[in-house]
């Protein structure tokens, strides 16, 4: 009876050993995953998709996510944290360059999917030298766009795209960053370089799409599917005139095909004296009108000689497309030339061989007077 006795209240110590030990687990296990919660709360899983931007910390400092000290050092002070944590690390290392469209109108152009990439982002340029936005790069058209954003937005002129931006790209590997583009992000063959830069340096790219001057121009009723190559007319001085787009649009017109032209925008061009001199200094903002265009063409024309076209070629000018203000007028290129256009920017179309349906839609758009 006393061995029996014995042996029951020896059972009972091992559950009873046997409870507190899983207890004991259970506690710790716990406190070590609260111990993995993030400081906003959310859990692991959702913490790297929501974790960009500032949080107040504990002591009620900005705690910036990436990057910042305090949480580094909050997570070496447990192993088994600091070894989730060094995965987390890993997988923020290597973050995105968003790329994306504006559209051609106002800031209200944006896309729902650019305006959540743009929010996340923790530097966001806008590229101010391949187009424009249609109120313009003044103080308060970026600081609409500010408002709108909810951060502050940095220039990236002529000199940041062309010569800076591997800075940019070295910022994208440690956080998200956005690059705006007026229009759409490959309606300008230089956002293509900046894609392959990017890829190379082993970035993650994702590009978010919008209208470009490339499709806007479909309303006068010419049809996307009968253009011929796009050419750029730059501005001639007096020593460089150069005339390859002539070759271009003879092609397209012997074709039947229509002829986007894009007109050149010169924004903080140095002055030729100034880089002679070492310093730069810059020109004024220069957007060439269609008026402009239109005289070059013909000079063009009148020096080759090869009647790809002439001043009664029919054309289509457009200015500010997109925008409330846009204008759209179809006529023949000496009538386009005397037609103020207003504010840039401006692009042409040459008409090569017009299908019944499109005749039709022009006719909306023709001049009125014809001139003598
Ligand atoms: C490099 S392209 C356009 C790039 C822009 N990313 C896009 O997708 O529309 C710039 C040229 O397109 C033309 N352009 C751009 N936006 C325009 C607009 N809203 N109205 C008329 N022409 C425009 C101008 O001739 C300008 O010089």
């Amino acid at each position: 009876m006393k061995h029996h006795q014995m042996m029951c209240w020896s059972n009972k110590f091992i559950c009873f050993s046997l409870f507190l030990l899983l207890l004991f687990k259970a506690v710790a296990a716990s406190s070590s995953s609260q111990e993995f919660m993030p400081v906003d709360g959310h859990s692991h899983g959702g913490f790297h998709a929501e974790n960009h931007g500032h949080h107040k910390d504990e002591d009620g400092e900005e705690d910036e996510v990436f990057g910042d000290e305090k949480r580094k050092k909050r997570c070496s002070s447990s192993s088994a944290l600091s070894r989730r944590s060094s995965i987390s690390w890993l997988v923020q290392a290597t973050e995105m360059l968003y790329i994306i469209g504006l559209g051609l109108g106002d800031e209200r152009d944006i896309t729902l999917r650019g305006l959540d990439a743009v929010k996340k982002c923790e530097k966001v340029y806008i590229e101010a030298y391949t187009s424009l936005l249609s109120f313009g790069l003044s103080t308060d058209g970026l600081s609409t766009l500010e408002k709108l954003y909810g951060k502050p937005i940095i220039l990236a002129d002529r000199e940041t795209v062309e010569e800076k931006i591997d800075n940019v790209l070295s910022e994208a590997h440690g956080s998200d960053v956005a690059f705006l583009v007026v229009g759409d992000p490959f309606g300008a063959t230089t956002h293509t370089d900046l894609v392959v830069r990017a890829k190379t340096l082993g970035i993650d790219v994702k590009v978010v799409h919008n209208a470009s001057v490339m499709n806007a121009i479909g309303i006068c009723g010419l049809q996307l599917y009968r253009y011929g190559e796009t050419v750029s007319i730059p501005f001639f001085t007096e020593t460089w005139r150069p005339d390859s787009f002539y070759e271009k649009i003879e092609r397209n017109r012997n074709l039947g095909l229509h002829t986007l032209c894009l007109l050149d925008i010169r924004v903080k061009e140095p002055t030729l004296e100034s880089l002679c001199r070492g310093k730069k200094q810059y020109e004024p903002p220069r957007f060439m009108t269609i008026n402009t265009a239109i005289d070059q063409l013909l000079e063009v024309e009148q020096n080759q000689g090869k009647s790809a076209y002439d001043e009664d070629t029919e054309c289509v000018g457009f200015a500010r497309l997109g925008s409330e203000g846009q204008m759209i007028v179809a006529g023949k290129m000496r009538q386009l030339q005397t037609v103020d256009f207003g504010e840039p920017l401006h692009c042409l179309v040459i008409v090569g061989k017009l299908h019944p349906v499109e005749e039709e839609m022009l006719e909306f758009y023709k001049i009125n007077s014809e001139k003598p």
